[in-house]
């Protein structure tokens, strides 16, 4: 969808554990209001792809499966919201993961988005996934180098063998945290350091919990009629960026 025609819906957060279907969904959603996806994991992972300083520091980290220091978070994600397309709404994917991170983001959104902070509160969705479905999307997840679109082995494998149906004759990389060894302390940073944020949204009466233990195609028909439902009367606060 074109800029032009973005709709305004204010801040959607996406919750959820690793291999929730976070990135998936926030891609579909994206396209259909014509607002950015800002995962966490990816700008992470260009970091380390380009080598800056954050990156250096971050990817031993995200290589054992745990999260990266609250401070080094800030400062990217603050650079990434400023940008001018973030004026219509945004998906968070991946953030805020830490209680810290939620404290930090509801501070930096009343600062630097809204006059009427209450009237213009995120939408936050978690995205409910049974364990052993979570341990297959994980280990099934390939991911198209090129195009950044995801594919899994059991459930949605390209139409050839280890290559993009879209960014021709791209093959499919595995990511390097999706192996066996560091899918569980992932999952258990989830548990210890990420549950803690539900209960932050939970506790201001703003989580919104979603079964994402079904079709793609489902989980993202409750996904546009929840944020359509609960983030449009947001959107008339976003002023300070417009
Ligand atoms: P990040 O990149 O955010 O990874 P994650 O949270 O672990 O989530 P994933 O990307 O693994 O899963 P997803 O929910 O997006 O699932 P997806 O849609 O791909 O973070 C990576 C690392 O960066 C962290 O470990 C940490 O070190 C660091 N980091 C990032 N943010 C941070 C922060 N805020 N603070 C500190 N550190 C941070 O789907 C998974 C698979 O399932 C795919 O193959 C997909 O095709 C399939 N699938 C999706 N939906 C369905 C469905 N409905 N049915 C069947 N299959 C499905």
């Amino acid at each position: 969808m074109a800029n032009e025609t973005a709709q305004k819906i204010g801040p959607v957060i996406l919750l959820g554990p690793p291999g929730a279907g976070k990135g998936t969904q926030s891609k579909r959603i994206a396209i259909h209001y014509g607002i950015p996806q800002i995962s966490t994991g990816d700008l992470l992972r260009e970091h380390v792809a380009r080598g800056t300083e954050l990156g250096r520091k971050a990817k031993d980290i995200m290589d054992r499966g745990e999260l990266v220091p609250d401070d080094l978070m800030y400062g990217m994600v603050a650079d990434r919201l400023k940008h001018v397309d973030c004026s219509k709404g945004f998906i968070l994917d991946g953030f805020p993961r830490t209680a810290g991170q939620a404290g930090w983001l509801d501070a930096f959104l009343e600062r630097e988005f809204f006059e009427n902070s209450k009237r213009c509160s995120p939408v936050v969705i978690r995205m409910d996934v049974d364990y052993t479905q979570l341990l297959l999307r994980l280990t099934g997840r390939r991911c198209c180098p090129t195009c950044g679109r995801i594919y899994n082995l059991h459930f949605q494998p390209p139409r050839v063998d280890e290559i993009c149906d879209l960014a021709h004759g791209s093959k499919l990389v595995q990511r390097n945290d999706d192996r066996d060894e560091v899918i569980r302390p992932r999952l258990t940073a989830y548990e210890v350091q990420t549950k803690p944020v539900a209960d932050y949204y939970q506790a201001k009466g703003r989580l919104i919990p979603l079964n994402a233990d079904r079709p793609m195609d489902e989980v993202t028909a409750d996904l546009l009629a929840l944020i359509d439902r609960c983030g449009a009367p947001a959107a008339s606060g976003m002023t300070k960026s417009e």
